[in-house]
């Protein structure tokens, strides 16, 4: 399969460009786009088949649910029961980084929500990723645009090295604004909300909304999100948690790579140091792409100190990265 690969404009989208990826959603096909998060891979949300093809263009499990990508609440409200609290969230923070999982109305495929009850509904921040949805007139299943396990795409390049002969068409809009997911939150009870995924919106926006406290699904439970059951984001080399104090002196900084918010003390041949958290989770992913081409080793991260705002999900994205690595 050719996949094409066409620049545009993220404030001021060519209506002829989102038309033919809208209508390439409309009849089956897999598009990838940008959202404010990371890149999506799209594929009309209603149809099995095509959903089949977005978890074979990705290597996915099949029980592994997708985002379903709406362009306004009402369009949520077709696909999924809400409830009150729901209701407000997604008036309060849509279009943004939260999604959403509700009880599931019976128009979702069951492909597309991983065989559960339950769908996520999300309505990303991204003008690009709004006008494709209208233009192709159903709701979009989007995971990220990555082979499954790797680092999500922040950038074309990125999407086009994971998925060029596997799809068909690439919308090239630069890099993404936040660089890591979407927080997904269960609120299909209302009286219970758990943090399925910590992401792009702080845990202390969608508390105070609700003026209640996110339970985190303990790790036994059916209703932990399934997507953090499989191994994430990992480069194809090695990486290791590190935090200010770590003694580094076992590894060889000659073939090792550092990202952080702090200068090491060793002198790492490749380092990437960022100017705050946010930058640090923008170039996370970007950044891991990067290392793993360098003939490195291994990667050390820096671990974020606290949890506050977007650290809670930076914080999550790196051990998943790592695994059990640490030093
Ligand atoms: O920011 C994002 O959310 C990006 C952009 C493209 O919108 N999408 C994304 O999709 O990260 P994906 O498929 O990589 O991650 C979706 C997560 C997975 O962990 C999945 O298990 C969870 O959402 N999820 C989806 N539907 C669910 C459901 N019904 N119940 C529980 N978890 C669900
Ligand atoms: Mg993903």
């Amino acid at each position: 399969m050719i996949t094409r690969r066409l620049k545009i404009d993220p404030l001021n989208p060519d209506p002829e460009i989102i038309s033919l990826a809208g209508n390439i959603i409309k009849s089956g096909g897999l598009a990838a786009f940008p959202t404010e998060t990371v890149y999506g891979l799209g594929a009309n949300a209603l149809d099995p088949d095509a959903v089949s093809r977005i978890y074979q263009a990705k290597g996915r499990p099949s029980d592994n649910p997708l985002i379903l990508h709406v362009s306004n609440l009402s369009q949520a409200e077709s696909l999924v029961f809400m409830n009150g609290k729901a209701r407000m969230l997604a008036k309060k923070f849509w279009p943004g980084a939260l999604t959403l999982v509700l009880p599931a109305r019976d128009i979702v495929p069951l492909k597309t929500r991983g065989g559960l009850e339950t769908a996520a509904v999300r309505c990303p921040d991204n003008l690009i990723a709004l006008e494709l949805i209208k233009s192709s007139g159903v709701p979009i299943a989007a995971p990220s645009a990555n082979t499954s396990g790797r680092p999500s795409p922040t950038d074309s390049e990125s999407v086009y090295h994971d998925m060029n002969g596997k799809i068909d068409l690439i919308l090239d809009a630069g890099s993404v604004r936040v660089g890591i997911e979407s927080t997904v939150i269960d609120i299909s009870d209302p009286d219970r909300v758990l943090l399925l995924r910590p992401g792009g919106m702080s845990r202390a926006l969608i508390e105070d909304a609700l003026n209640m406290t996110l339970e985190r699904p303990d790790s036994q439970s059916s209703k932990r999100s399934p997507g953090t059951r499989y191994k994430h984001y990992a480069p194809s080399i090695p990486v290791i948690i590190c935090n200010k104090d770590s003694r580094l002196d076992d590894i060889n900084i000659n073939h090792a790579g550092y990202m952080g918010v702090h200068e090491p003390h060793e002198n790492f041949s490749r380092k990437i140091i960022f100017a705050s958290y946010s930058d640090y989770a923008h170039g996370l992913f970007a950044g891991f792409r990067e290392l793993e081409t360098q003939g490195l080793s291994c990667i050390l991260v820096e671990w974020p100190e606290d949890d506050s705002g977007i650290n809670e999900g930076l914080r999550d994205r790196i051990t998943r990265a790592a695994g059990n690595n640490k030093i």
